[in-house]
């Protein structure tokens, strides 16, 4: 069997092990310590936002981003239905009931027109939701200034999902720092990783300062353990952080390898019939953290599953897109807007392997086995 190719496998810079070594010689294990507070400094630097604070995983920055923004039992938030269960789990921690927004067809990203005309209908009915989170996906930012403008006018307060969106472009802003508050991640899968972390960020120091004491269990700033609110166990911690810095400082690297990775896929694959990809969007730079090609199964001679079956056969880690929140059995009970699109995007989509350390020929190997299935 050749060596197994990942989806998208961590990518150390070589710096991550020196900066560990400094919190280990400064005994900077825990609790806080240098390596976080740069850590938030230079994110903060790099995606150009005020305030930031870092936490164990970006399902937790979403979580306090909900509870910093008040989010009460039954409280609707409206959130893209094309994501991954971490956007919506929060929700549901907070007593509060996710309604689920379509895709626009072209971005993949939540459909602008759909939430203007659900909005218009809340506002009609006076019950407008506590907020909305569009999610960056792949890569690609959402239409933020649609989205913006829309929210803005009913006056709803948007919190973005940019875990997918790290180095991404909207014009010259960065997914994250354009609404209220934005949501990162460092999952192991991610384009940075910290092993598993989380960024929550926004331009106002009131939410940064409350989530960053939500994250230590709410203590009050007095000597002894004083606490007027429930809070969470959520920091990061200053070795993960250390681990943090060494990738930022390599990240516009990582993007340019994504493309270089997508690039190569495009030119091979989009010649054969019923192999598509999502374009970029006029806006902004998509990364491409994973490179996803959309399979037309009567065209192409086989369905997503089948090729995903055959590269397994071969060692070779692809996942299907994701499967929309309005499918899932576990959101059966809530509401969901449209859906049509994501799903028919979930039933072509297929991930390939996207990984920054992918070597040319182990690319080449992908690309040969997806050729040799096209019946044309
Ligand atoms: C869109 C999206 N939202 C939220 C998350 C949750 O992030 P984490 O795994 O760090 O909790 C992820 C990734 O894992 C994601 O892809």
């Amino acid at each position: 069997m050749p060596e197994r190719i990942y989806l998208s496998p961590p990518h150390m810079s070589g710096e991550e092990l020196t900066l560990i070594q400094q919190a280990f010689a400064d005994n900077w294990i825990a609790p806080a310590g240098p390596h976080l507070a740069a850590f938030e400094q230079k994110f903060c630097e790099y995606i150009d936002t005020k305030y930031a604070v870092a936490l164990s995983s970006g399902t937790a920055a979403i979580h306090l981003a909900l509870l910093t923004m008040g989010i009460q039992p039954r409280d609707e938030v409206f959130v893209s239905t094309l994501t991954f269960a971490g956007s919506v789990n929060p929700i549901i921690y907070m007593g509060a009931k996710p309604v689920f927004i379509d895709s626009e067809p072209l971005s993949w990203n939540m459909d602008p027109s759909i939430l203007e005309t659900a909005l218009k209908v809340r506002a009609q009915k006076g019950s407008l939701p506590k907020a909305v989170i569009p999610v960056h996906l792949y890569g690609q930012s959402a239409d933020m200034d649609m989205i913006m403008a829309i929210c803005d006018h009913y006056g709803v307060p948007v919190i973005e999902d940019a875990a997918e969106a790290i180095g991404t472009l909207y014009h010259d802003r960065r997914p994250g720092t354009m609404g209220k508050l934005g949501a990162f991640s460092f999952n192991g899968n991610k384009i940075i990783t910290t092993s598993g972390g989380g960024m929550l960020v926004s331009d106002d120091k009131s939410l940064i300062d409350h989530a960053r004491k939500l994250s230590s269990q709410s203590r009050e700033p007095v000597p002894h353990y004083e606490h007027v609110e429930i809070g969470y166990n959520y920091r990061m911690s200053n070795v993960l952080a250390a681990i943090g810095l060494g990738q930022l400082s390599a990240i516009e690297k990582r993007v340019q390898r994504k493309l270089e990775i997508y690039e190569y896929y495009r030119t091979h694959l989009s010649k054969v019939p019923g192999l598509t990809f999502v374009d970029e969007m006029p806006y902004g730079r998509h990364t491409r953290w994973l490179t996803v090609i959309l399979v037309d199964a009567k065209q192409f001679g086989a369905d997503r599953e089948q090729i995903r079956v055959k590269l397994e056969e071969h060692n070779i880690e692809s996942r299907p897109l994701w499967k929309p929140m309005h499918l899932q059995p576990v959101f059966k009970d809530y509401e969901s807007i449209g859906g049509q699109v994501a799903e028919s995007l979930f039933h072509q989509g297929l991930c390939l392997p996207s990984g920054t350390a992918l070597t040319d020929e182990q690319l080449c190997r992908v690309v040969s086995i997806i050729c040799e299935m096209s019946h044309h």
